[in-house]
């Protein structure tokens, strides 16, 4: 089978959710599959899960592309396994369970690095492809409905103030029990957001077709209800169009 961006007409639907980092992505995208009872991919996890792997190769950014590119897009190849879990994608690499780990602030640097190679982008956006093929379902990441599914049946892009984003963020490392300070947090934020959205191969951006949803003064629920909404709209609407496809041959 071609892995191709276009989707097969056959093909499960998917919901493209991307955005800055705190925006509510994953909360979202899990609470949206389990309502929809559709699958779940966290494709951010995967970036993390090849940082994790850099990181203990002894790897710190900033990263060459030309010297670093080919070698960390290797590490990955046939070692990582993901699976959805009940709140969020659980990861092994090599078969150890690093769902916690690729969670650190060293994971987050190191993920934002390697998400910027090309070589590395060019070895997980097929696998993205393939298991967006197979069973459809909730993407999110910062480049789905731009580049990997641009014919996904929704395309979200969800984002808050950086002030939001950045206490969203400091309240879950404090819980985790981490020392910071909410300035680190923001400081942080912004050399990712700039370093997202600014490098050359698949950058963070509002994919065309996208629904921006800015989930500032929004809850969790609302932002659920609404993106379920739209998306059973287009459903209902693809389904109608098909079947007067199928009424006039
Ligand atoms: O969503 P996250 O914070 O777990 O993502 C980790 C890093 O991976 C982040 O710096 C952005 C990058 N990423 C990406 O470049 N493309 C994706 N589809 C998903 C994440």
């Amino acid at each position: 089978m071609k892995l191709s961006d276009t989707l097969p007409s056959n093909a499960a639907p998917i919901i493209a959710i991307d955005g800055p980092a705190g925006a509510g992505k994953s909360s979202v995208a899990v609470r949206l599959a389990g309502t929809l009872a559709i699958p779940y991919l966290d494709t951010g996890a995967m970036y993390r899960a090849v940082g994790l792997m850099a990181y203990r190769e002894g790897w710190r950014p900033p990263l060459d592309p030309a010297s670093d590119g080919p070698a960390v897009a290797s590490l990955s190849e046939g070692r990582l396994r993901l699976e959805p879990g009940a709140e969020r994608m659980q990861v092994w690499v090599d078969e150890v369970e690093v769902t916690d780990e690729i969670r650190s602030p060293e994971c987050s640097e190191m993920a934002s690095a390697v998400s910027a190679l090309s070589e590395v982008r060019r070895a997980l956006v097929p696998e993205q492809r393939r298991m967006g093929l197979l069973k459809g379902g909730v993407m999110e990441g910062r480049d789905i409905g731009s580049v990997v599914f641009p014919d996904a049946l929704l395309k979200v892009f969800l984002t808050a103030s950086a002030q939001t984003r950045a206490k969203r963020r400091y309240e879950e490392l404090v819980a985790r029990g981490l020392d910071v300070t909410l300035e680190e947090v923001l400081k942080d934020q912004a050399e990712r957001d700039l370093r997202d959205s600014s490098r050359a191969d698949s950058p963070l951006q509002v994919a065309s077709g996208a629904v921006v949803v800015d989930t500032s003064a929004l809850s969790l629920d609302q932002v659920v209800e609404r993106l379920a909404g739209l998306f059973l709209d287009l459903r209902e609407a693809g389904l109608s169009a098909a079947s007067t496809d199928v009424k006039k041959k």
